[in-house]
């Protein structure tokens, strides 16, 4: 597995000055399929990537989106890959805050449709983040730099401000979106920045759809037998494609390994969040149900403990697992819904014995999944199997070099 591609988006930078491009008044980029045929204005992805990649939009100028979606971990945050027992969420901008979610991988995050309810099927679909709160990447965008635990400026103000100081920065805010970073009209000018960088997210490096998988499913190369059986698992008795669907989605070449949906698995507390605050316990997270206006929707509670369905792609490289993290390894959370109605219980997720002899009680016992998991009755070859298939799903699997390239272009590429 070569290592050389993942490496190399840090080397790619793109040059600005910029080219021809003006600013339009629509600059709409949809958050749904397919998103980079349809995005016109190339300059506004290289001035996303700049702003993805700058550390100076944070309190210390220490900390950018980079800092916790880098390429190297799969998009997801590095630090929690090094140490996903003890790091399952990510050091803020300032020293001693945490998040309180495992950071998601920000890859192959641009297909998630806009966040509506589904009819027909009865569930909230879409949105980004683990509770489909921001409605698309750009809307996504805008909060990192204000959470005061993530990169913690005080205000939009201070980000624009900033900015303000790289004229790369200011040049190209003018250009490309006709407004300056100096002018007091804040509300107009700070959603320009998630513009930009929802620009940058949906391109290629964001979605190389280049692992052993997708060489399989295009019949370039065979899976082993173990991964052969974990694919089948996947998409029969492990009911792994119920909701990380295998299939791509319609009119879409590539699955996604997730339907956008909303479950409740029953995942424990992880107690060693609150270790990293400092505190003996953090509220309960309700995840989707726990967003103020679901909850005056449902207020039977019945989206309470729900969270996205995540892509499993590079999942091999995004530890630790789950909206805490609680599961530090693929074979750990594997484990998890083949046997939590089964195995017996520990009191909580630091217990020697978890996942041994017993899974802790659930965070949110409301609306857990009893139907899809919990007792799958899959024997150790098979839980093997299926962790051998899901590392089969990560990006950059092999040299681009080993294979036909027709027109010069990566096959599998969009
Ligand atoms: C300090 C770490 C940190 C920083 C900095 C950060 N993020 Fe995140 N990101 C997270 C965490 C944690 C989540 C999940 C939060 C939640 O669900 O409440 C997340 C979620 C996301 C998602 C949602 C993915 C999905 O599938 O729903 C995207 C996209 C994303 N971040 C992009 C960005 C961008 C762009 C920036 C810079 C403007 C950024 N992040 C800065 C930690 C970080
Ligand atoms: C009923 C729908 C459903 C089924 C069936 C399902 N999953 Fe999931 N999966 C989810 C949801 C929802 C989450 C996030 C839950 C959370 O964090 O609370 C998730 C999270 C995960 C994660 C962690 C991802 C991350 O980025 O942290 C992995 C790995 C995973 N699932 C693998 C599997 C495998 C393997 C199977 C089959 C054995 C499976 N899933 C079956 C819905 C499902």
């Amino acid at each position: 597995m070569l290592i050389v591609a993942r490496t190399m988006i840090a080397f790619s930078v793109f040059v600005l000055p910029l080219t021809g491009e003006t600013a339009t008044t629509s600059d709409t980029m949809p958050a749904t399929l397919p998103p980079l045929q349809n995005t016109p204005l190339p300059d506004r992805v290289k001035l996303g990537f700049l702003l993805y990649n700058d550390l100076n939009i944070s309190a210390r100028r220490n900390t950018g989106c980079v800092t916790c979606h880098a390429h190297s971990a799969g998009f997801a945050d590095p630090r929690s890959a090094a140490d996903p027992v003890n790091m399952p969420v990510s050091p803020g901008s300032e020293p001693g805050k945490f998040g309180t979610r495992n950071a998601q991988t920000a890859a192959y995050a641009t297909f998630s449709p806009p966040f509506h309810w589904d009819e027909q099927n009865q569930t909230y679909v879409g949105g980004q983040f683990w509770d489909g709160r921001a409605n698309s990447l750009k809307d996504q965008a805008i909060g990192p730099p204000l959470n005061p635990l993530e990169m913690a400026m005080p205000n939009k103000e201070a980000v624009l401000a900033r900015l303000a100081e790289n004229p790369v920065y200011l040049e190209a805010f003018r250009r490309l979106y006709g407004v300056d970073l100096k002018w007091p009209q804040v509300e107009m000018v700070y959603p320009k920045f998630g513009a930009a960088i929802g620009s940058f997210e949906p391109t290629d490096e964001f979605a190389e759809f280049n692992s052993k998988y997708d060489y399989y499913v295009a019949s370039k190369i065979d899976l082993t037998p173990q991964e052969q059986l974990g694919l089948q698992l996947f998409n029969g008795k492990a009911k792994c494609s119920n909701c990380h669907s295998s299939k791509p989605p319609a009119n879409y070449p590539h699955a996604l390994f997730t339907d956008f949906t909303y479950d409740n698995l029953g995942l424990p507390v992880n107690p060693r969040i609150a270790v990293l605050h400092g505190v003996v316990s953090l509220p309960l997270d309700l995840g989707l149900g726990g967003r103020p206006e679901i909850a005056a929707k449902h207020p039977d509670g019945s989206q309470n403990g729900k969270f996205k369905v995540p892509t499993l792609r590079n999942i091999e490289i995004t530890p630790p697992y789950g909206h805490n993290g609680v599961f530090a390894t693929l074979e750990q959370i594997v484990h998890f819904y083949n046997t939590r109605d089964t195995l017996g219980e520990v009191p909580d997720a630091t217990d020697p014995n978890f996942g041994i002899t017993g899974w802790p009680k659930p965070e949110v016992p409301k609306n857990v999944n009893r139907a899809e998991l919990g007792n799958l009755g899959l024997t150790d070859e098979e839980e093997a199997a299926v962790v051998a298939f899901l590392k089969t799903l990560t990006d950059d699997a092999f040299d681009e070099k080993d294979l036909e390239h027709p027109e010069g272009q990566a096959p599998l590429r969009r």
